[in-house]
């Protein structure tokens, strides 16, 4: 770079701040393997779908079996010995929100963000267990101080602060096709975060594991930022994991369609494995059973289960896991003129790892299936699927059934949907048969209404 001495000592500081944090042999050999000899993607030869747990138990015997689970998940919560996970260093750039991801209003009535959300859910979980829950956030350098202080303005939305933990994942630099470190100003490099993968080198790295080890902590709930319905833990899904001795364990729902944009869950080579909506072969993605359904159904909502000493076992082989190349627009410098560059095509690989790359290393793990309606709500674009929008719908019909199964009546339009908007707090019902308890709590709900319950 020719400018560097035109730089103000407070821009050079910064810049060697930047340049010193970053793993440089490591950025070396990805450039090597990652940017300038990437390795084609193959079809694995020996692909299967895997085995899930139903969403419905199928006899009496498995639904014994879910009936224990959910008590062993209530008994880790009693114990204390579950922690929640959630993963919010992503940038966020499909939704175009100014601040970090979980500080996006979320909830259909009172507009809740989506941090509150999980903080709410948190608190109703613990008074329900008489045990504090340990929160740990994984933030990215770029969102770390907007986070810290969004939480400190709202009080911790009723978390007790010791049980919240923030710490940022590492960050790599884009990298150009010829294999340079690109520069976004003339005194900071273009970095974005490594992949959600990241977050298990920095759970280690933060220290979070030690302090999940002093807790008594031997089981994580891991999720993403995205989705305000999300059971933070789920005692089922947690005990199913735990009674199976399984390392790390997935949430998954029956695709929609074959290509919708989910992870998918396959045996490759008799090894659970993710393979991305992008990299299964419409072929294969939209092949089905002669029965109809989808061969490969099992769709990724990134919710996981994992036991703390998997984690800290991945340690071993240094958190190793694969990086993923993505060719990304991303705006820079050009190196000699120092004349900004915006370019309408990619100009740069980002590198990233995946937490779901993990599965692979395990010796036993299980896959719940969950309902669409009852978790997942994603938000992660302003509009059309996926959106604010259908994530507030979606979180009024999950309302509208939890009431409806009580007894509600609810306004309804031509097409079936709700004609109200309804959101149910988590201190009002933490499950759906909560509801009954406070029926009598409820409004009676005409066309149009708003109704916020807690
Ligand atoms: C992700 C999954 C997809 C799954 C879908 C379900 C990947 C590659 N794909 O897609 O399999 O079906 O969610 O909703 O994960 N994050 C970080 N740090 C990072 C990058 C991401 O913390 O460096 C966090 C984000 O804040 C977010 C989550 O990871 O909470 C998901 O990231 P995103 O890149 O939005 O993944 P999706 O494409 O939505």
């Amino acid at each position: 770079m020719n400018f560097y001495h035109r730089l103000s000592s407070p821009e050079k500081s910064e810049l060697d701040r930047q340049i010193a944090s970053l793993d440089w042999p490591l950025v070396h050999q990805l450039v090597q393997s990652v940017v300038l000899k990437p390795q084609t993607w193959k079809i694995p030869a020996d692909l299967s779908p895997p085995t899930v747990y139903p969403y419905v138990p199928n006899d009496a015997s498995q639904q014994e079996k879910y009936r224990k689970a959910f008590a062993r998940g209530e008994d880790l919560l009693r114990q204390g010995k579950i922690a929640a996970f959630v993963v919010a260093g992503g940038q966020g750039t499909r939704l175009g929100w100014d601040g970090p991801k979980g500080t996006f209003p979320a909830t259909p009535v009172r507009q809740k963000p989506l941090f509150q959300c999980f903080a709410e859910f948190l608190v109703a979980l613990a008074k329900r267990y008489g045990r504090a829950i340990p929160f740990y956030i994984m933030t990215s350098p770029i969102n770390h101080a907007a986070t810290v202080s969004f939480w400190e303005c709202h009080q911790y939305f009723h978390l007790n602060p010791q049980q919240v933990m923030f710490f940022p994942q590492d960050m790599l630099p884009a990298i150009s096709f010829d294999g340079k470190a690109l520069l976004e100003t003339p005194a900071s490099l273009a970095l974005s975060p490594n992949g959600h993968g990241g977050s298990l080198l920095a759970l280690h790295k933060s220290g979070a594991l030690a302090d999940m080890q002093r807790r008594g902590i031997e089981q994580i709930s891991y999720f993403q930022v995205d989705n305000p319905i999300v059971r933070c833990i789920d005692p089922l899904f947690i005990g199913l994991h735990d009674l199976d001795e399984a390392q790390m364990s997935s949430k998954m729902l029956p695709k929609a369609f074959g290509k919708e944009k989910l992870g998918n869950f396959c045996l490759v080579n008799g090894k659970l494995t993710v393979i991305e909506y992008s990299d299964l072969p419409d072929s294969l993605a939209e092949q089905r059973l002669p029965n109809g359904e989808l061969r490969f159904r099992a769709g990724s909502i990134a919710l996981h289960a994992m036991r703390r000493d998997f984690v800290e076992s991945l340690n071993d082989h240094g958190f190793a896991l694969p990086y993923h190349r993505a060719e990304k627009k991303v705006p820079c410098i050009d190196p000699i003129s120092g004349q900004p560059i915006k370019p309408d095509k990619p100009n740069a690989v980002k590198m990233e790892t995946f937490v779901f790359d993990a599965l692979p290393l395990t010796t036993r793990s299980i896959i719940y299936e969950t309902s669409r309606t009852d978790e997942f709500a994603p938000i992660k674009a302003p509009t059309g699927v996926d959106s604010v929008v259908s994530s507030r719908e979606i979180t009024t019909i999950r309302n509208a059934e939890w009431l409806l199964a009580a007894g509600v009546q609810i306004p309804r339009r031509p097409d079936g949907t709700p004609d109200c908007s309804i959101e149910i707090a988590p201190s009002f019902a933490l499950y759906p048969q909560d509801v009954l308890a406070r029926k009598s709590d409820i409004p009676p709900i005409s066309a149009g209404d708003k109704v916020y319950l807690q």
